[in-house]
């Protein structure tokens, strides 16, 4: 069984590498003829650690490659993964164009049955689109079904989260998709899930919106504790231990930012007016993660009262460690505040800063350094943006010898307070004192 990948996203490439590593035959593809070029080499054109390896293994296996040609990977496979983007558009829906393209060049390319199996994250109902497209475009009425099989995968560990799945939703209307999508996923037979195309599609949006969710639940609580001598991180373990509740995705700070929480939330809210049901719920959680820059940058000004003039290090850019992605990053929208209030920045991410000048190229106002230490050199304040594990290394008493103010804002509690303060440092956190 051959199986044609068409996106080379973060999505499309664990998925193309992934189904190799599990042993079937792949063709990934994708209309950037110089992406394709890069990954033929073995090269990923995003940061996410082990995939290089990953996709040099399986290359060089023979049992995966690329082309630039959707067309023939299409006839020469007997399943698509369909996993290009559904980017938000200007009122907040999935736009989908992208998929509806696809879809027209399988009917076109039809040339004997086909699984279509919706990977991207899609509003329910796509299937009956996609349906809808193959049927009128096709020719003749060579048979097709049409499947759900949502990604859960998590940048920065989006490998492992392939390759050993929790579990595996399979969203089908006939026995044939099932019995070829359950091959496929063979070795995880007892995490596969089962149900038909509108519950699986629904199961995406639901996980997301309910973990962005959780989010904003506990960064409310911890506005609370900022109010009060509470302290979130002791609410959160006490709440985690509730085996209902969980430990996990209770982590209070700047919100959630990335490519999936924020375009997914709005995109559940958008089906949710559509088919009339009150996403009220939703629209709160969204306020909760929009309000977080502006109470971080209350508590800078608290620090530093005029920002003007100010040398300030930002330590993180990406929306989250371990990957180099700063798609909705809170990153973004600090730093605009701090140059519209005229600060000087200093800036540092192990992986994201190429990124980020795109967006904010380097400036008398806008400094990228090669390492901390450089980036926190008589500056009047530490922000920290993203929690990477460099910095929990960092040596603070050097960094404290360096600065010029010794002020830590830290926007995703990641040092322990009592011996920062220790240290000399005046130090701000999210929901503790
Ligand atoms: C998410 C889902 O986890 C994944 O299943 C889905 O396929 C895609 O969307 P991802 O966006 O890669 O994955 O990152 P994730 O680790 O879930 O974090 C999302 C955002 O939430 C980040 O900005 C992170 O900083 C934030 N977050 C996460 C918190 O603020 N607190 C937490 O407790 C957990």
């Amino acid at each position: 069984m051959k199986i044609a990948v068409i996106g080379t996203g973060y999505v499309g490439l664990v998925t193309a590498a992934g189904l190799a590593e599990f042993g079937h035959t792949v063709i990934g593809t994708d209309k950037d003829t110089a992406k394709i070029d890069l990954i033929s080499r073995g090269s990923s054109p995003i940061y996410e650690p082990e995939l290089d390896d990953l996709l040099k293994k399986n290359l060089a296996g023979g049992n995966l490659s690329f082309t630039s040609d959707v067309d023939a990977a299409i006839r020469e496979a007997g399943v698509i993964f369909v996993c290009v983007g559904t980017p938000q558009d200007e009122n907040g829906r999935a736009d989908m164009s992208q998929i509806e393209g696809v879809a027209r060049s399988i009917a076109r390319n039809l040339n004997g049955y086909k699984v279509v199996v919706e990977k991207s994250t899609v509003p329910v109902k796509t299937s009956e689109w996609i349906k809808r497209v193959i049927g009128l475009y096709r020719r003749g009425d060579t048979p097709f079904d049409v499947a759900s099989n949502p990604e859960f995968l998590r940048e920065g560990s989006a490998v492992p989260d392939f390759l050993e799945p929790d579990r595996i939703i399979v969203g089908v209307e006939t026995d044939r998709a099932r019995d070829t999508l359950v091959k496929i996923y063979e070795k995880f037979r007892d995490r596969i899930l089962v149900t038909n195309i509108d519950t699986a599609e629904l199961i995406k949006h639901a996980s997301n919106s309910f973990l962005a969710l959780k989010i904003s639940y506990i960064n409310m609580i911890a506005d609370l504790c900022d109010r009060t001598d509470a302290d979130v991180e002791k609410v959160a373990q006490g709440m985690g231990l509730d085996p209902r509740i969980g430990r996990q995705f209770l982590k209070a700070g700047l919100g959630y930012g990335g490519s999936c929480f924020p375009k997914d939330i709005q995109a559940l809210m958008k089906i949710g007016e559509d088919l009339g049901v009150d996403v009220g719920l939703l629209r709160e959680a969204d306020g909760v993660n929009r309000a977080r820059t502006g109470l971080f940058l209350d508590k800078v000004k608290k620090a530093l009262w005029i920002l003007k003039n100010k040398r300030i290090a930002v330590l993180g850019l990406a929306f989250k460690p371990e990957t180099d992605d700063i798609r909705e990053a809170s990153s973004i929208r600090i730093i605009r505040e701090l140059v519209k209030e005229g600060a000087t920045l200093r800036l540092y991410d192990p992986k994201a800063m190429e990124n980020m000048k795109e967006i904010f190229p380097p400036s008398p106002q806008v400094d990228y350094c090669m390492e901390p230490y450089q980036a926190v050199q008589d500056a009047n304040a530490i922000l920290v943006v993203t929690e990477w594990e460099e910095f929990r290394a960092l040596d603070l008493a050097r960094v404290r010898e360096l600065m010029a103010n010794p002020i830590i804002v830290d926007g995703r509690n990641m040092f322990d307070p009592a011996p920062v303060r220790k240290l000399g440092f005046e130090y701000y956190s999210v929901g503790r004192k």
